[in-house]
């Protein structure tokens, strides 16, 4: 059993990824601190834990990624109208590493291992929201799933469409996936559409046992996997293939992931996120219908 019942305490936000899909915006500015509305992207990712009593934040930063630090620190936590969490009081503690070079996703989660320190953790992309009117929000079910099934790794996934699964890790269902909550048999990062075992997709949340890191380091005595890097998709592969469980969690109706990585899903998760905003939301609405029609 690789999992432990003790409460989940820990998230590790890998942020530390060149952005090269956002150039020129990202020469100098971490696509991560791109504003989506009110806040940067990164502050929704840190929100989304701590609602679900995750209290120790390590975010994994990189080359030209120091304005992230800056952004955490106490001035921000202390102003009201920035933001609606009291930091200090929920008692949020935030950590930084470094990954020097961007060898891939499961190179930058290895460096969180002694941050973890035994224990089970989240990991959430800091390039991607999770906007969740659910009552039970998605990280939540993921780590009951991990904790009930003494996973060794609980993955969020979505389903997209066929044609689509070429721009996604996708997963292999072991059997029925009708409740929303199924084991895995495999998984595959980028398959092409004849070959992809399912259309769910990996959705930028995970819940990992320690033994991810023996993962990473049975990957790393290999040639780096898909784009030259280090695939997070493959060391959980590792995992299956040691006969470990895997889980994954469909994201519910009422749920939405944001992923600001490329212009498009950039933009739209822009202007989606200012429609429902309180103050400004109906005037933004109306502004956009007006401008829709005389196009028309
Ligand atoms: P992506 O692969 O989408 O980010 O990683 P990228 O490499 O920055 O994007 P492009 O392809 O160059 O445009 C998803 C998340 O994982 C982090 C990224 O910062 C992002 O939040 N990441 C990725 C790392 O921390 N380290 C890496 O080596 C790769």
């Amino acid at each position: 059993m690789s999992s432990s019942r003790q409460p989940i305490t820990k998230v590790v936000i890998p942020a530390a990824g060149l952005g090269t899909r956002l150039r020129p915006v990202t020469k100098i500015q971490p696509k991560e601190m791109l504003p989506v509305a009110r806040k940067p992207t990164i502050q929704y990712v840190v929100e989304e834990a701590i609602r679900v009593g995750l209290h120790a934040v390590l975010i994994i930063t990189g080359a030209r990624k120091r304005a992230i630090e800056d952004h955490f620190d106490k001035d921000l936590t202390n102003h009201e109208a920035v933001d609606e969490l009291d930091y200090e009081r929920l008692g949020v503690r935030f950590f930084f590493v470094r990954q020097s070079e961007q060898r891939g996703l499961a190179d930058a989660i290895s460096l969180a291992e002694e941050f973890v320190a035994g224990e089970p953790f989240v990991v959430a992309l800091g390039d991607t929201i999770l906007w969740s009117d659910a009552n039970q929000p998605l990280l939540q079910r993921l780590m009951d799933v991990h904790i009930q099934q003494g996973a060794a790794a609980t993955i969020a996934v979505e389903r997209v469409s066929r044609e689509s699964v070429s721009r996604y890790g996708i997963v292999a269902p072991k059997s029925g996936t009708a409740d929303g909550v199924f084991e895995l048999v495999g998984l595959v990062e980028k398959p092409d559409p004849d070959s992809a075992p399912s259309n769910y997709a990996i959705a930028s949340r995970y819940v990992f046992a320690p033994p991810i890191f023996d993962a990473i380091r049975a990957i790393k005595q290999r040639p780096p996997g898909k784009g030259g890097e280090f695939q997070l998709t493959d060391a959980i592969q590792w995992l299956l293939e040691q006969g470990r469980s895997v889980w994954a969690v469909q994201l519910a109706r009422d749920e939405k992931r944001y992923d600001i990585g490329n212009f498009e899903t950039y933009w739209k998760a822009f202007l989606e996120i200012c429609l429902s905003d309180k103050e400004f939301g109906e005037s933004v609405e109306q502004h956009l219908r007006q401008m829709l029609e005389r196009r028309d």
